[in-house]
């Protein structure tokens, strides 16, 4: 049992009483609620946050570069190039680049891609639509985000996919309240996707991330208002919801093992952010 004088659990140096005391109670008067909470590995401390900043600096600026760069006529082996480079260059890791056996240091995902492109010698053309995806790695901490490109005109019904895509990101990141639910998420973002025709892909979700490249929890797409695990001050997670065109079901590249395709060929979009929740609201690591 954890003394008031006692160091922090989370790390920081400082006394229990002056750091996560008040945490704790607040936490357990919510568990003898009924809520499901999250165990501590999951609550970073300063020096953790510290870092998970840096990484998504980095990962922001690699994100950006990559809007300046890509252009049709290109390959998405050029922009894995890009992000490799940049990344390296300014002392981090891209975290895709053999991660179970991943070859490249980015996604790209085209048109009826739903999720885990990998960059090759395909060529961008006027009217696609391309998601990037990447998670930079600094002093062994973790930022990931992903944005999309349209490539010169795209269709109309791609444009609109690709902004109600965004909405939904952003909708689900207006849902997370310090001492909210992973539920809320979910139950702001499904409603928006419907109400433009669109699907949910349930078969990725987002996830912890900070201290490692997936962590606990999953952050549903999908959901109801006040369930799943509690949201506290000191989580870091992705919300990245992958929104399709037509059906939400899926069929993974049987050569490579990572490409998801939609099932019925249609148009999929996927915006990702990393946040942080603090004390009285929430912060956007990969803005
Ligand atoms: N960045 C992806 C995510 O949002 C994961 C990619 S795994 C990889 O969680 F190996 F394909 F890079
Ligand atoms: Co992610
Ligand atoms: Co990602």
């Amino acid at each position: 049992m954890i003394q008031r004088n006692d160091p922090c659990w989370c790390g920081s140096g400082k006394k229990y009483k002056k750091c996560h005391e008040n945490f704790d109670r607040k936490l357990m008067s919510m568990k003898l609620r009924g809520k499901q909470v999250p165990p501590q590995r999951l609550i970073k401390n300063e020096e953790d946050i510290k870092w998970i900043r840096e990484a998504g600096k980095i990962n922001t600026a690699v994100l950006d570069l990559v809007g300046e760069k890509i252009h049709a006529g290109m390959t998405t082996d050029e922009i894995d190039q890009l992000v490799y480079n940049y990344t390296i260059e300014h002392g981090a890791t891209p975290a895709p680049l053999g991660y179970e056996g991943f070859p490249k240091s980015c996604c790209t995902s085209i048109n009826d891609q739903i999720c885990h492109g990998i960059p090759d010698d395909t060529v961008l053309k006027e009217g696609d639509i391309v998601n990037v995806d990447c998670t930079t790695i600094y002093h062994g901490h973790y930022a990931d985000a992903s944005r999309m490109y349209c490539i010169g005109e795209v269709s109309d019904k791609a444009k609109k996919l690709v902004d109600v895509t965004k909405q939904c990101l952003e909708a689900g990141i207006a849902a997370v309240r310090p001492w909210g639910n992973v539920g809320d998420i979910g139950a702001a973002i499904q409603p928006i996707a419907h109400a433009n025709g669109f699907s949910v892909v349930t078969d990725f979700c987002g996830h912890g991330v900070g201290n490692d490249f997936h962590e606990d929890p999953y952050i549903h797409h999908v959901g109801h208002k006040g369930t799943g695990m509690v949201l506290a001050p000191g989580m870091v997670f992705t919300i990245e919801p992958m929104i399709n065109e037509g059906v939400a079901s899926l069929f993974i590249d049987a050569d490579n093992d990572w490409t998801s395709y939609t099932d019925d060929g249609k148009l999929s979009a996927q915006w990702e952010k990393t946040l942080l929740v603090t004390d009285d609201g929430i912060e956007i690591i990969t803005e």
